[in-house]
């Protein structure tokens, strides 16, 4: 005969058991290869998580203390709201951040943690931070789930993830506005002379999602006009995929992923495809915008820990390095270097470009781009932009930029710019990057999980 305190044991202990199983299988699952979804012809575009599980807040954000929400035109019926410096001081503001939001859209979250990283540099007396800085990050609302939180001249996208692709808002009714007039409109306010007549450094971030955003624009965005005398400066933090401006691709491996089974890798967003130019700027070749682009001053930030495949992992997307955004990125490094024709040794970078043609004749040879690889950072915006290395890629000159983490068997590295890595080397050519400390991490604590289950098994 049971007593009621050992049935009440039992269902407590089942509840448990319910608890454990629960963990272990979402915790197994997350290991569970990833598949690439079957790609149709709007994919290369649109929302890659129609039922929005990733974690968005929709409530009305709360401004951050600092800070005001404002509206910026972009033309006469459509702006962008942003979150800016409060009671900026416009004739003394020397620098001026856009700090753009991630796959998120937390506009408030990116505005707090750039004026946060800058606040402690100045307080650090680091070069290039400065207090005269006006910090701002626009704010991307989607129509679906943000109804009611914009105005009826703001921008909105019906689409969740297009303004990474600098494509076109869908709001205010009837615009074809688009993310990277957004970005324009903003580096238009800040240069604008009259009004900021001690501006001497803009400077766009992103991460991640906000990251693509401004990998791209640094390829298309109006930029300066010749002449100016302010500095122009683009940091971008772990993308999940960049604009290659040719067909080949540093991916090699056809069981993870094949140009020949891919026919939307080089549409626009991975490459040049159907790419409409932009409103300030008419659509030029991929050779005159990358001619352009080597000029720039632009600081690519790697994660060395971000190697788990939960970004894009379409398969345009996986043949620009991978499952892991740091291979894609190491990749990227290697592909740019090889098409400017730069004498970089890329000893140990992941990817390889067998036959691939230099552009060095419109280049001279030359990329005036930094690549920074914080070793001990995941995909995290703060862990990356907190960075001793981070910090140095927002605020330092380009010659004085903290290089991080390089392979095994690379060249240049000083001591001054090295991070400690233990497993410096692992992303040489021969090993596989793709094995990663991530996917180690996910298996131990799945194993732990099953362990916790046999041992509450055993007890019934
Ligand atoms: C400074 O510029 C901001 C953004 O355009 C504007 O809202 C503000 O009124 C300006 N401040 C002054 C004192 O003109
Ligand atoms: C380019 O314009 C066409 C026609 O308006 C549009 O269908 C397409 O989506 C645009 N491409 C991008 C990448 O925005
Ligand atoms: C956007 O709309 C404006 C005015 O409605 C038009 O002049 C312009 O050509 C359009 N641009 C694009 C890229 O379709
Ligand atoms: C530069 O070289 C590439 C590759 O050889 C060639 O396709 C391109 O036309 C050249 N561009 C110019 C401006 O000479
Ligand atoms: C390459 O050199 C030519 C001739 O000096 C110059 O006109 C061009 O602007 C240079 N291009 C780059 C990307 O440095
Ligand atoms: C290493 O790189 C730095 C910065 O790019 C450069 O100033 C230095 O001359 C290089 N040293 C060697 C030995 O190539």
């Amino acid at each position: 005969m049971i007593s009621s305190r050992s049935s009440s044991t039992m269902s407590a202990m089942s509840m448990v058991l319910f608890v454990l199983l629960t963990l272990a299988a979402s915790a197994c699952a997350q290991m569970a290869p990833v598949r690439s979804r079957p790609v149709r012809a709007r994919d290369a575009f649109s929302d890659q998580d129609p039922l929005n599980k990733e974690g968005e807040d929709h409530g009305k954000p709360t401004v951050p203390s600092g800070a005001s929400l404002v509206s910026l035109p972009i033309t006469s019926d459509a702006s962008v709201a942003t979150y800016w410096t409060a009671n900026p001081n416009n004739a003394t503001a020397t620098n001026a951040y856009i700090m753009m939001h991630g796959k998120l859209r937390d506009g408030a979250n990116y505005w707090s943690v750039l004026d946060t990283v800058l606040e402690q540099a100045v307080k650090a007396k680091h070069a290039g931070a400065v207090s005269t800085s006006i910090v701002t990050a626009p704010q991307f609302y989607s129509t679906r789930l943000n109804s009611g939180q914009y105005t009826n001249s703001q921008i909105a996208f019906a689409d969740t993830n297009v303004w990474q692709a600098g494509e076109a808002a869908n709001r205010p009714i009837g615009t074809n506005v688009t993310s990277f007039d957004a970005l324009d409109a903003l580096l238009a306010e800040f240069s604008d002379t009259a009004k900021y007549p001690n501006m001497k450094q803009i400077t766009f971030v992103g991460h991640g999602g906000g990251a693509q955003l401004i990998s791209r624009y640094a390829v298309v965005g109006a930029g300066l006009p010749s002449g100016s005398k302010i500095q122009l400066r683009y940091v971008v933090g772990d993308p999940s995929s960049n604009p290659y401006f040719t067909l080949d691709r540093p991916l090699q491996d056809t069981s993870v992923a094949d140009k020949a089974t891919c026919p939307l890798y080089n549409r626009w967003r991975y490459g040049f495809d159907r790419f409409n130019g932009t409103r300030a700027a008419p659509l030029m070749t991929p050779q005159q915008y990358f001619a352009r682009f080597v000029t720039r001053d632009v600081r690519w930030v790697v994660g060395y820990q971000d190697t788990t495949n939960d970004g894009d992992d379409t398969c345009m997307a996986k043949l620009q390095g991978g499952e892991a955004r740091r291979d894609r990125n190491l990749a990227w490094w290697r592909y740019l270097n090889t098409l400017a024709g730069t004498n970089q040794d890329l000893t140990g970078f992941p990817g390889a470009l067998p036959g691939m043609t230099s552009w060095a004749n419109v280049t001279n040879s030359t990329l005036a781009h930094r690549l920074t690889v914080v070793y001990d950072a995941d995909h995290n915006a703060q862990e990356v932009y907190t960075s001793i290395e981070g910090t140095s890629a927002l605020f330092d000159d380009s010659s004085n930029v903290q290089l991080g983490w390089r392979p095994q068997g690379w060249r240049n590295v000083t001591t001054a710019t090295q991070t400690k890595s233990p497993a410096a080397g692992s992303a040489g050519a021969n090993s596989s990057p793709a094995a990663t400390i991530g996917s180690y991490r996910a298996v131990a604590a799945c194993m732990v999980l099953a362990a916790f289950v046999s041992i509450a098994v055993s007890l019934l």
